[in-house]
């Protein structure tokens, strides 16, 4: 018999490590050779401690074990049984999730035994199931269709009444997730994830056999943690949905595109989901040195902000007629805003710490060229002006910053805005791309440029500040960029959705005016 090729493990993956297995500490893991698995007739060098699972999933080259309890970051339970795999020598099939690999150990992933076995446990997993898919959220994206269709069973063999919680068909677990026991396949990922991830115990599972049932801790708190959405990431059914998201879209329609949150400070890597240019969704993308596999709910939720219908997406300048703001063209409020800026004995430029890298220096170029202008930087979130002031919130993500970028504009040597610096300005120019405060202006007309709603704007017009125009831009998954967290790890983005109203890019509104550092 020939020996198998061998895969040999790079050096960078010696740091590997996962959340719930330690890889072993070895002083120095090259000095010698790895142990050996071979699976499916290629042999892996492995890290001693590595599961079979890990280091299937290391290499990605194996085709993916099927796994309903295992989760790379959450403690493993063994319970599920889709995992198993044929390890020679032992005499019953071994779950791959919590059986470490050893070296000379041989394994098979897809024998006979094997998909026999993955075909039994479907089959006892569809026996309960209402199979209703064409009204499931998770249809497209669930695990269970998906085994179904790779390892059967193409028939049922349950003959009784199906198991029907009738309590608990559709139960709000709180105001964000609704749970249909129905559909439960017990992984208990769920409550493995309030124990040990967020440390909430919010979740438990009651009772044994037919009657095991997920229910809250505390029914009348239900979920209390900010990741409630990570649940509905995660539950391989859609007995966890996500309320935001239910029947909005079937998913095999949404556009997936990698982007980063602008909720706060940790910047956290996410995919936008949308259709025709409309965001439906944001869900967390992988990433251990930033977010790991989660993000926060309020992240999750903030796209609603540049889809909200209030949101002002029309150049704007003073109705003289009727007072106020009303919508008009480009041309005319570039000629207008224009002749403010060059003509200004002593205007000051508020940046946001909310816009990207290469605006705050787009912004800090064009006005340093202007002798008498001032930029400044501006946060008002959380209790934060400058970065050495975030907190974080949690053991997890949240930050008290609630603006993605004020590490990145500090870094360009800006200064945080001070109340003096508001005397004897004739002219604010306030650059808010996002989620950063609007500062009290105390003098001056007011330019505001970036993202702005009816009522925010209606609300500076109450408290008499003189707004002479709004240039709308566009939003962080409009548009390309980056952003440094509140680590100061500089991430890139690029545009999720086309923008569908009139919002321009800060450098093509500096190329309008003709200012150094804009797009023309
Ligand atoms: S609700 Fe979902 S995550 Fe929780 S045990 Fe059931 S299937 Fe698993
Ligand atoms: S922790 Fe911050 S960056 Fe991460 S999802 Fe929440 S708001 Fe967004
Ligand atoms: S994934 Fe291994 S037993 Fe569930």
């Amino acid at each position: 018999m020939s020996s198998p090729t061998t895969v040999s493990l790079k050096k960078e993956d010696l740091n590997y490590t996962s959340a719930k297995r330690p890889v072993h500490s070895d002083p120095a893991p090259d000095a010698k050779p790895l142990p050996k698995v071979t699976i499916d007739g290629v042999a892996y060098e492995f890290k001693p401690g590595d599961t079979i699972m890990q280091v299937t999933e290391r290499y990605q080259v194996h085709e993916k074990i099927p796994r309903y309890c295992y989760h790379p970051a959450m403690p493993i339970a063994g319970t599920c049984r889709m995992c198993t795999v044929e390890v020679e020598k032992a005499p019953k099939l071994m779950t791959s999730c919590s059986t470490p690999a050893a070296d000379g150990m041989v394994v098979h992933t897809r024998s006979e035994k094997v998909l026999k076995s993955r075909n039994g446990v479907m089959d006892f997993l569809l026996s309960n199931h209402p199979l209703d898919c064409p009204v499931c959220d998770k249809a497209g994206e669930c695990e269970l269709q998906n085994y179904t269709f790779e390892y059967g069973p193409a028939e049922s063999n349950f003959k009784e009444e199906k198991r029907v919680y009738e309590t608990a068909t559709t139960k709000k677990l709180s105001d964000d997730v609704t749970l249909n026991m129905n559909r439960c396949v017990h992984c208990e990922r769920c409550v493995r994830f309030t124990d040990d991830v967020t440390k909430t115990n919010d979740l438990v599972m009651l009772n044994r056999g037919w009657h095991k049932e997920l229910a809250a801790t505390d029914e009348a708190k239900g979920l209390t943690s900010d990741y409630q959405g990570c649940l509905t990431d995660f539950c391989p059914v859609g007995a966890l949905t996500w309320n935001d998201f239910r029947f909005e879209k079937r998913v095999w329609f949404l556009r997936k595109d990698a982007s980063v949150c602008d909720g706060c400070a940790k910047g956290c890597n996410i995919e936008v989901h949308s259709d025709k240019e409309k965001t439906y969704r944001y869900i967390p993308i992988h990433n251990e040195k930033v977010n790991g596999h989660w993000m926060c709910d309020s992240g999750r939720k903030s796209y609603h902000t540049y889809t909200d219908t209030n949101r002002l997406v029309a150049p704007m300048l003073p109705d003289r007629a009727g007072g106020g703001l009303m919508a008009t063209t480009w041309e005319t409020v570039i000629t207008e805003t224009k002749g403010m800026l060059t003509t200004a004995r002593r205007p000051l430029v508020v940046i946001g710490t909310d816009a990207t890298n290469e605006e705050a220096a787009q912004l800090q170029k064009a006005f340093s060229a202007h002798a008498r202008a001032d930029v400044r930087s501006h946060n008002g979130t959380g209790g934060v002006s400058k970065a050495s002031d975030n907190k974080a919130l949690d053991h997890m993500l949240r930050q008290s910053d609630l603006t993605p970028n004020t590490r990145g504009v500090e870094a360009l040597g800006i200064q945080p805005l001070q109340a003096s610096d508001f005397s004897d300005r004739d002219v604010v120019m306030v650059v808010r791309q996002g989620r950063a405060a609007i500062p009290k202006v105390e003098s001056g007309s007011v330019i505001l440029v970036g993202i702005y709603t009816r009522e925010e704007l209606a609300g500076l017009l109450a408290k008499g500040v003189d707004v002479k125009a709004l240039l709308p831009t566009l939003a962080t998954i409009e548009k390309d960029g980056s952003f440094t967290n509140c680590d100061g790890i500089t991430q890139n983005f690029t545009r999720a959705v086309t923008h569908r109203g009139k919002a321009l890019a800060v450098g093509k509104v500096l190329g309008y005016w003709g200012f150094a550092g804009g797009a023309q």
